[in-house]
C-alpha cells in the first residue's frame, strides 16, 4: 500500500497536549492493521514563530500541502498577542486554509446520550441532538479587501470587508446540500439578509442551487434568530449552512449543546477531499500545561479525517464507538465532569480510548 503521510501540526497550549493522544490512536491503527499511516511532525502557531520568527514557516506548508492529511491542534495565545498581526499564530491557520483552499469546513455536534447530563441545558432538550455544520472557511470577512486601521480626521478608523461572490457560495451550497443528502434532508442557511446585501445574495444563490437538490427541504432563518433557536430547540436542526464568521460563533454555541467544547471535532476539506482535521476548540491558555484538557474532539477530528481522506470508514466507527464506550465507562475530563467527581487526566482519556479500540 502506498505511504499515507499525515501532517501533525499540534501548534500552541494545549493543541500539543491532544495532539499527542490523537498520534497514539493513529499509531495504534498502524500497529494493528496495515494502514500505513506516517506522521510527519512540524511547527505551526507560536511555537513556530518562536522557533523561526513566522508562525507558518515555508517547510511546514509544503509538508502540509505534500501530505494526504492534517492534523492540528491549535494556535495561539496570550504570549503572542502582542506580536504584528500578519505575525500572530492565528494568522498560520488562516493561512493554511486559504492556500491549500479548504473552503469547505463541517463541524458536527453530536450529543452522546451519556453526556446528556454535561450539557448545560435540560437532558430533553438535547437529548438525540445531531448537527452538522457547514461553515464557508475561505472567505467572507475573515478574507475581504480593504481591510485594516487607519487614520482619519484625527482618530483612527477599523475596518472589514464582508464578500463572497456567487462562485463561492454555490461550491459551499453544494457542500451542504451533498452533506444533507447523507443525512435527514434538512438545510437551513443562516444569513443576515434582512440587513446586509452580501447575505441578500447569499440567499439567493443558495435558493438556485437547492433546484438541484429537490429532495432536501431548504429554510432560511436570520444569524441572530438562529443563535437564539440554537439554545431554545437545537434539535430542530438537521445541516445548518452559513458563512465563516457566523459559522464560527454557531459552532462554539453549538458546542455546548454536546457537553462542552472539547467535544467538537471539524474537517477542513477542499474540492478534491483533501483536509485538515482540527478540533473546534482552541489553545486554552487558561489549563494549558496542567495535562488537563480533553482529548476527543481531537481523537473523533482523526475519525474524521478515516472516514474523509482514507475512506476508512470502518476504523473512524471503531473510534467513535471506542470513545462512547470510554464515556458509559463513566470517564470524564475535568470540562465534562459532575459536581464531586474526580475528572481523569489528558493522558488518562487517550489511553482509555485506546484500550477500547479494538
Ligand atoms: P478556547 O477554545 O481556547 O478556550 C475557551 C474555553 O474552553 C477555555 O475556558 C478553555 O479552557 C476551554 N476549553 C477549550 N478546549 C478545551 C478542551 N479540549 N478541554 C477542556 N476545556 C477546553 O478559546 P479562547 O480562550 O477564546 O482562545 C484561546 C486562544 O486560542 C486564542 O489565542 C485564540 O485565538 C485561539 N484559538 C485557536 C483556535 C484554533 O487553533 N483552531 C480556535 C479557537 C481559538
Ligand atoms: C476556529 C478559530 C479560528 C477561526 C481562529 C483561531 C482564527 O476560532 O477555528 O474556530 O476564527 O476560524
Ligand atoms: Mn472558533
Amino acid at each position: 500500500m502506498s505511504k499515507r503521510i499525515i501532517a501533525v501540526l499540534p501548534g500552541d497550549g494545549i493543541g500539543e497536549e491532544v495532539t499527542a493522544e490523537a498520534v497514539r490512536v493513529i499509531e495504534k491503527l498502524n500497529a494493528a492493521t496495515d494502514a500505513g499511516f506516517e506522521c510527519v511532525h512540524v511547527p505551526v502557531g507560536g511555537t513556530a514563530y518562536d522557533l523561526h520568527g513566522t508562525p507558518l514557516p515555508e517547510d511546514t506548508l509544503s509538508t502540509a500541502r505534500d501530505a494526504n492529511a492534517i492534523l492540528l491542534g491549535a494556535v495561539g495565545g496570550p504570549k503572542w498577542e502582542s506580536a504584528p498581526r500578519e505575525l500572530r499564530p492565528e494568522r498560520a491557520l488562516l493561512g493554511l486554509r486559504s492556500e491549500l483552499s479548504l473552503f469547505s469546513n463541517l463541524r458536527p455536534a453530536i450529543l452522546y446520550p451519556e453526556l446528556a447530563d454535561a450539557s448545560t441545558l435540560k437532558p430533553e432538550v438535547v437529548s438525540g441532538l445531531d448537527i452538522m455544520i457547514v461553515r464557508e472557511l475561505t472567505g467572507g470577512i475573515y478574507f475581504g479587501g480593504p481591510r485594516g486601521i487607519e487614520t482619519v480626521d484625527g482618530q483612527r478608523r477599523g475596518f472589514n470587508t464582508m464578500e463572497y461572490t456567487e462562485s463561492e457560495i454555490k461550491r459551499i451550497a453544494h457542500s451542504a446540500f451533498r452533506a444533507a443528502m447523507q443525512r435527514d434532508k434538512r438545510l437551513c442557511s443562516v444569513d443576515k439578509a434582512n440587513v446586509l446585501e452580501v447575505s441578500e445574495l447569499w440567499r439567493e444563490v443558495v435558493t438556485k442551487i437547492s433546484s438541484e437538490y429537490p429532495q432536501v427541504e431548504l429554510s432560511h432563518m436570520y444569524v441572530d434568530n438562529a443563535c437564539m433557536q440554537l439554545v431554545r430547540a437545537p434539535k430542530q436542526f438537521d445541516v445548518i449552512l452559513t458563512t465563516n464568521m457566523f459559522g464560527d460563533i454557531l459552532s462554539d454555541a453549538a458546542s455546548m449543546l454536546t457537553g462542552s467544547i472539547g467535544m467538537l471535532p471539524s474537517a477542513s476539506l477542499n474540492a478534491d477531499g483533501k483536509g485538515m482535521y482540527e478540533p473546534v476548540h482552541g489553545s486554552a491558555p487558561d489549563i494549558a500545561g496542567q495535562g488537563i484538557a480533553n482529548p476527543l474532539a481531537t481523537i473523533l477530528s482523526v475519525a474524521m479525517m478515516l472516514r474523509y481522506t482514507f475512506t476508512e470508514n470502518a476504523m473512524a466507527d471503531k473510534i467513535e464507538a471506542a470513545v462512547q464506550r470510554v464515556l458509559a465507562n463513566g470517564l470524564r475530563t475535568a470540562d465534562l465532569a459532575r459536581e464531586g467527581e474526580t475528572p481523569v487526566t489528558t493522558s488518562e482519556m487517550g489511553q482509555a480510548v485506546l484500550d477500547e479500540l479494538v
